[in-house]
């Protein structure tokens, strides 16, 4: 029978942060930092328990020199970065980020509040040069779906390109990855996307994505979809590609999956009965913490929810699905759209017959898709919605990244052979 793995920031890891962090600042700084109990910290220092949920935050204490581990360690690049979403489960696992591309300046904003220090964050993918990327041993990017046209096919064979995936996909981001790729040869890469990738176009941007990097690029490409719902209370099913330069025993079909419907909203909602955290960082932005509520600019207007029951009740009396979703304590959420800050219909927390429902804060929205509370909200609402809709279930790219990641690791790095003895 197979194992679970083990998911989550590597325990290791955060152990080492833990060490290092003691050094420069006083237990009881890091547990403010934290937003822990100055008892809980004390746990970890006398190794009663481990703060592998908190290697993030702790790493976040950290100076930018702090050197990382030989034996561990693999670098990566973060291309189509939004916030960070997918670097934070390959640098739980001692990875180091060498390369950051994003060109919303409000995503930036949120990044580099925190992932601080390294590198800057480049802007746009289409204007840098592959040869001005470091080498790295692993690729990351959620690169936006888009078709491939046709006439761009037919006007690249006339200029009579080498490769086949310049014709075809020239003129989309996933070209940027794919010359990209080309030229830096990486060990690994993780794309990811939305689920009907495969059948985008009829088939037809799938196609072309897998012969690039299988037949053109030469790379063992295997691919799934995952249900964030396997590592917190919503439904979002997302296609992960992964490849490997060499042949290696990676099998993505054998990751086991926690069971779904582990997890209910009640992990994900503040808590009215005094026990949700007061984050120095959020302070009464999303909670009163005085009148342990959250705050009432959440509550939809009358005008917004009797629109939306009228919205749903039209599209029901066609026979249409479309309609609000309201959540309890004990629901799974539909998947967080980037457009939930327009009315928030598709998550809507229900709060009594004799109240309006609520929207998620965007604090909800960040424990929804797996981002833990050290992560700091340096936006606007309506900015904070469009990113975490954006993002990725943290939980799923730490799953699969622990899969990848005995290919990673130093002892694995043997040489490639040049491109051209890859065909003897
Ligand atoms: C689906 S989101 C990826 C989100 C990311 N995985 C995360 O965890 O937040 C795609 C991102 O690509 C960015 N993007 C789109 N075109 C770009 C370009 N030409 N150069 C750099 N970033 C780009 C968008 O601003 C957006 O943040």
């Amino acid at each position: 029978m197979a194992t679970v793995l083990q998911t989550g920031p590597d325990r290791g890891m955060a152990a080492r942060y833990l060490s290092a962090a003691l050094q420069i600042h006083k237990q009881a700084e890091i547990a403010r930092h934290l937003g822990v109990d100055a008892r809980t910290v004390r746990r970890w220092v006398v190794e009663q328990s481990v703060p592998a949920h908190y290697a993030f935050g702790l790493q976040r204490l950290l100076p930018m020199e702090f050197p990382f581990p030989d034996n561990a360690s693999f670098t990566f690049i973060d291309l189509f970065a939004g916030i960070g979403g997918i670097r934070m489960a390959f640098e739980d696992l001692g990875g180091h980020c060498v390369f950051t591309s994003e060109w919303d300046g409000y995503a930036q904003k949120t990044y580099a509040e925190n992932y601080p220090g390294g590198h800057q964050i480049n802007g746009d993918i289409t204007q840098v040069a592959a040869s001005d990327i470091p080498d790295h041993d692993v690729l990351l990017a959620g690169f936006p779906c888009q078709p491939f046209s046709i006439a761009g096919v037919s006007k690249k064979n006339a200029l009579g390109r080498a490769h086949g995936f310049a014709c075809e996909t020239q003129g989309t981001l996933f070209f940027d990855v794919a010359r990209i790729i080309e030229e830096k040869r990486p060990r690994a890469f993780l794309l990811e996307n939305v689920k009907n990738l495969v059948s985008h176009d009829k088939g037809r941007t799938f196609d072309v994505i897998r012969r690039t990097l299988s037949d053109e690029l030469g790379y063992h490409v295997q691919y799934r979809v995952i249900d964030g719902a396997h590592f917190v209370p919503q439904h979002r099913e997302r296609i992960i590609i992964v490849g490997f330069r060499e042949p290696t025993s990676f099998d993505f079909d054998a990751l086991p999956m926690p069971a779904k419907g582990g997890h209910t909203m009640q992990e994900i909602l503040h808590k009215v009965d005094g026990t949700e955290p007061n984050l120095p960082w959020d302070g009464d932005r999303f909670f009163n913490h005085s009148s342990c509520s959250v705050n009432e600019k959440y509550t939809l207007t009358d005008k917004l929810w009797a629109y939306l029951q009228g919205y749903a009740e039209k599209h029901r009396a066609k026979g249409n699905g479309f309609g609000f979703g309201l959540v309890t304590q004990d629901s799974v959420a539909r998947t967080l759209s980037a457009r939930y800050y327009k009315d928030g219909s598709e998550i809507l927390v229900y709060q009594g017959e004799s109240k309006n429902p609520r929207r998620l804060t965007p604090r909800e929205c960040a424990r929804l898709m797996g981002f833990p509370d050290t992560f700091r909200i340096p936006v606007s609402d309506t900015r904070a919605y469009k990113q975490f809709g954006n993002s990725v279930v943290v939980g799923v790219m730490a799953h699969v990244a622990k899969l990848m990641q005995p290919m990673l690791t130093a002892n694995n790095r043997e040489p490639e052979l040049p491109l051209r003895y890859r065909s003897l």
